[in-house]
């Protein structure tokens, strides 16, 4: 039994499936879209040993072929050398152009598989089974996909819809509560930008979820997924609110590039700091209430997650590097770089006008222990 979110792009609309027990009984959903019976599965190297298994069971049950390339888990696999490694291997397996190739991981996976399967014979058609709460909530639906440049994160890449996700909320149990938590950071993230409802919500659900929850934790896969299917099928190509899904996302891209892309700061973790900043920069540029900052920083505080700079360990650059690395975010149109700002929780908006001054006050007092919010 699974509740299903469907994201209505026309004829590329699909579905998002998400319960319990999804990968034992993937083949029930995978089946509908093949042409022939078989399947080309891409995973990594900490998913494939508890996951592949559980896939491949399925497949076998209903006598669909399949064979499977494992990637090394981790961030640096998003890039030309594994793009080319993954599309070398369909083309050896003779992936053909109504064949269907299955995206097994986190993000990195979906990412790097969505990607290849656009430009594959220009475009095959893929299925993504997200096994990371961030996955689930976020990469895996929208279709954006793509691998990263030594010039910056997903700076390669094309919009390419999967035709079905699924996501099992058991594959989270093996999650580290580090990465779980992670994740969260983008679940807090729609609360923030245009769910108040869900935000109060999760105040009150959050600790049970992280705690293992699995009603909550279905309910709040589903309200993400909804979220962002609403919103990718008003504007799929980012040319307006879709920016909204980048609440925080400026402030973390630059932490992340200052922590080397490393786990000192995984992204989830930069999500959730870039969320409570920019609550602060919009209460001091008068945009909210105060009041909006500390009940984001005291939910995130509830949580154990980051909620500063100085929470990140090791040495990071100063205040004005953090701001020259946010200009370098791709959100830049024209030299100017759009924020995501908020009039309250649930209520963000795109904006370029934004003092240079108050971001760089907001970044020298997170950046300082003991700052006074
Ligand atoms: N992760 C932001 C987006 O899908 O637009």
């Amino acid at each position: 039994m699974s509740i299903c979110v469907n994201v209505g792009m026309g004829a590329r609309a699909y579905d998002i499936h998400i319960g319990q027990g999804l990968l034992d009984e993937a083949a029930q959903y995978i089946s509908p879209f093949l042409e022939r019976s078989k399947v080309v599965i891409i995973t990594d190297s900490n998913v494939a040993p508890l996951h592949l298994a559980s896939l491949t069971a399925s497949l076998d049950f209903s006598s669909i072929e399949h064979v499977s390339l494992t990637l090394p888990a981790g961030e640096s696999t998003k890039s030309w050398f594994f793009l080319n490694q993954t599309v070398n291997f369909f083309l050896e397996e003779k992936v053909e152009r109504r064949d269907v190739v299955i995206a097994l991981g986190g993000g990195v996976i979906g990412d790097l598989v969505g990607f290849a399967a656009a430009i594959l014979r220009r475009g095959v058609r893929f299925i993504q089974i997200p096994t990371s709460l961030l996955a689930q909530v976020d990469s895996s639906v929208g279709g954006k996909t793509g691998i990263n440049a030594p010039q910056g994160k997903n700076l390669i890449g094309a919009f390419h819809q999967p035709s079905l996700v699924l996501a099992d909320i058991d594959v989270l149990n093996t999650l580290t509560p580090r990465d779980f938590l992670a994740g969260y950071g983008e679940v807090v993230k729609y609360g923030l930008l245009g769910n108040a409802v869900f935000f109060n919500w999760l105040e009150l659900n959050g600790p049970a979820l992280a705690r293992g929850d699995t009603a909550a934790r279905i309910e709040a896969v589903q309200v993400s997924c909804q979220m962002k299917a609403d919103i990718v099928v008003r504007d799929e190509t980012e040319q307006g609110d879709r920016a909204l899904l980048n609440l925080g996302h400026t402030f973390c891209h630059a932490l992340e590039a200052a922590a080397g892309y490393s786990d000192r700061l995984l992204h989830g973790e930069g999500v959730a700091i870039g969320c409570a900043l920019a609550f602060e920069a919009s209460a001091r540029l008068g945009l909210c209430a105060q009041e909006a900052p500390s009940r984001v920083r005291a939910h995130l505080k509830t949580m154990g997650m980051k909620t500063d700079i100085s929470d990140i360990d090791g040495e990071l650059p100063n205040a004005v590097s953090l701001l020259e690395l946010m200009g370098q975010d791709k959100k830049v149109i024209g030299g100017k770089l759009n924020f995501i700002m908020a009039r309250d929780i649930g209520q963000a908006f795109v904006t370029s006008d934004v003092s240079t001054e108050v971001i760089l006050s907001v970044l020298q007092d997170s950046t300082c222990p003991g700052a006074a919010y």
